[in-house]
Parts: C-alpha cells; sequence; structure tokens
C-alpha cells in the first residue's frame, strides 16, 4: 500500500498542514490542501511556495522541479474534492468532537482503501477511529513543528490500526526522509508525554516567582543543551495547542500532576497565544523579525 499511495489530502492549512503539504509535493505526492478558511488556505499557498523557493536558493532543488512541485498542489475548501485521495492527514484545530465530525464526512467521501491519519498532538487515535466504519484506516502521523525541517514522525497505532495501515504509513514518512518512532495509544504519545509536563513545570517556575522567564530559557538552554528555553518553545508550538495538552493528559492519565499552570490558562484566555498572535509569554510585537518562524 506504501508505494500505492499516489495523492495525499492534507486538511487544516495552519502551521502544520501547510508543512506537510510541502513535504507531499516536494516529494513527487499530488496534494489537495483543504482549509475551510480562504484566507488561511492564501497564507499556506504563500508560506509553501517561498519555503520551496528558499530551497532552490540552496541549491537543493532546481527551478524545474520547484515549479513542478508547485503544480502538483490543489488548494481547496470542499472535501468532495479529496474523493481520490489514497491517504488523508488532518492538521485541523485540536478539538476531539471537530476531528471526529471530520473523520466521519471522510469517511462518507473516501474509496474504501483509503487511510485516515491524524497530526493530532494528544487526541486518542482509538476514539477518532471510532467515528468512521475503517478503524483498521486509521493511524496517528505526527509531525514535530516545523514538518520540513524536523526528522521524526511518531505513528501511533490505535487499537484496531492494522499492520498494513501502519507500514503504509511508516512507508510514507520514510518517503518524506523522517525517522519513524512508533507509540501506542495512550494520552500524549511519547514526545508530549514528556515535553509538556516540562513546559506547565517552566510556567508553574514563572508563576510562583522562582526565576524571570529569560533566565528560565537560558537555564534550559545552556543547562541541559536545548536548542530552545521551554517558554520561548511554548510560544512556538502556540501556548492554546500546549494548554489543550495539559487538559488531554490530566483527563487521559488522571493524575493532579498534570494540572495546567493557571498562568498557561490566564494567557490563553487573554489570546496570548504565541508567535501566531505576537504575544504569548515573550512580546515578539517589539521585534517583528522573531513572529515568524
Ligand atoms: P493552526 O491553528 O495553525 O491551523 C489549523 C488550521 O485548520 C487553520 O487554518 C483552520 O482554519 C483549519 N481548520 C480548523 N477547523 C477546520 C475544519 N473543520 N476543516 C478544515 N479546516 C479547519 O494549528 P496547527 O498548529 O497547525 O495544529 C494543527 C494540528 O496539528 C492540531 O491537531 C495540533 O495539535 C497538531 N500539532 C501541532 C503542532 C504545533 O507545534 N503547532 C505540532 C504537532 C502537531
Amino acid at each position: 500500500m506504501g508505494e500505492m499511495i499516489k495523492v495525499i489530502g492534507v486538511i487544516g492549512g495552519g502551521q502544520m498542514g501547510s508543512g506537510i503539504a510541502q513535504l507531499g509535493i516536494v516529494h513527487g505526492f499530488h496534494v489537495y490542501l483543504l482549509d475551510n478558511d480562504p484566507a488561511a488556505l492564501g497564507k499556506a499557498l504563500h508560506l509553501i511556495s517561498s519555503s520551496i523557493q528558499r530551497l532552490v536558493s540552496k541549491g537543493n532543488l532546481s527551478q524545474a522541479e520547484r515549479d513542478e512541485a508547485m503544480r502538483r498542489l490543489r488548494c481547496t475548501s470542499s472535501l468532495d474534492e479529496l474523493r481520490s485521495c489514497d491517504f488523508v492527514v488532518e492538521a485541523i484545530v485540536e478539538s476531539e468532537d471537530v476531528k471526529k465530525k471530520l473523520f466521519s464526512d471522510l469517511d462518507g467521501i473516501l474509496k474504501a482503501p483509503a487511510i485516515l491519519a491524524s497530526n493530532t498532538s494528544s487526541i486518542s487515535i482509538t476514539r477518532l477511529a471510532s467515528a468512521t466504519r475503517r478503524p483498521g484506516q486509521v493511524v496517528g502521523m505526527h509531525f514535530m513543528n516545523p514538518p520540513p525541517v524536523m526528522k521524526l514522525v511518531e505513528i501511533i497505532r490505535g487499537a484496531d490500526t492494522s499492520d498494513e495501515t501502519f507500514s503504509a504509513t511508516k512507508a510514507l514518512a520514510e518517503r518524506f526522509r523522517k525517522t519513524v518512532i512508533c507509540s501506542n495509544d495512550y494520552s500524549g504519545f511519547i514526545v508530549n508525554r514528556i515535553l509538556m509536563p516540562m513546559i506547565n513545570e517552566a510556567f508553574y517556575t514563572l508563576y510562583t516567582g522562582v526565576a524571570t522567564k529569560e533566565d528560565i530559557d537560558t537555564g534550559m538552554k545552556l543547562g541541559t543543551n536545548h536548542p530552545m528555553g521551554p517558554l520561548e518553545l511554548a510560544d512556538f508550538i502556540g501556548l492554546d495547542v500546549c494548554l489543550s495538552i495539559m487538559r488531554v493528559l490530566q483527563d487521559g492519565l488522571g493524575d493532579a500532576k498534570y494540572a495546567p499552570c493557571p498562568l498557561l490558562v490566564q494567557y490563553v484566555d487573554a489570546g496570548r497565544l504565541g508567535r501566531k498572535r505576537g504575544i504569548g509569554v515573550y512580546d515578539y510585537r517589539k521585534t517583528p523579525e522573531l513572529v515568524k518562524p
């Protein structure tokens, strides 16, 4: 099945979806990129086009290959256009209800052998699969941010994910030149199970006045050799995304140690969502060159 995948659907043209669509077209696939917000599609197209142009400038791609790749991309707002897809990966808002509705709609539209993948950071693949009549063909395909740059893809096997679906998804990730790790379907999977409590603890460290945000980030960068401090990373990921993952860990694992820090909750309530809003823990409006990743 891995080699039979030719047409990919990417749903959600935000930070993650635009990067996944870029990987698809650069590696020879036809990609339908769908977003229900036309402005998001326009932004995604611009982002993909300029990012691929940078590959040309660096000598990683010829101008002809760039043009070919762009021709393989089709932006749409109509789910029906995804009928011909062999593999669909969604990267829409991190909400179980919204993702379930999308999976149920896709189930009715896609051809029988098509695989449905979710880039969810934390929602149960088993529960998403239960919204379809093809639970064996539902899988988690968790890219890291930004997808064209980060080397890892975490594949999550739901309770019913078949071996064929897992192998096809792994083969696809390898066509994208990614290293694959496999997780069973428990809250947070591998990476976020470990990363998000660390970010949450950094918020508690700030909230309880232990140190300034700069010292917390510098401490973790230079003290543990992380490329970014945890608060800086939270701004990069999106504070809303971090908060919703903490809530999933708290609900799914039932331990008070996963309670989101009140400061994280307050920032999200205030609309301080990180770089994408120009302000999160840090204020990027004063240094506009930092707003764009
Ligand atoms: P984003 O907010 O940048 O983009 C989401 C896009 O989905 C928006 O353009 C929105 O218009 C669109 N959308 C929302 N509902 C839709 C629907 N029903 N149909 C079609 N389009 C819809 O979000 P981001 O950061 O790209 O995250 C997307 C997913 O990827 C989430 O599930 C998130 O947990 C996951 N993820 C995020 C990472 C990050 O660092 N931001 C890392 C790995 C996974």
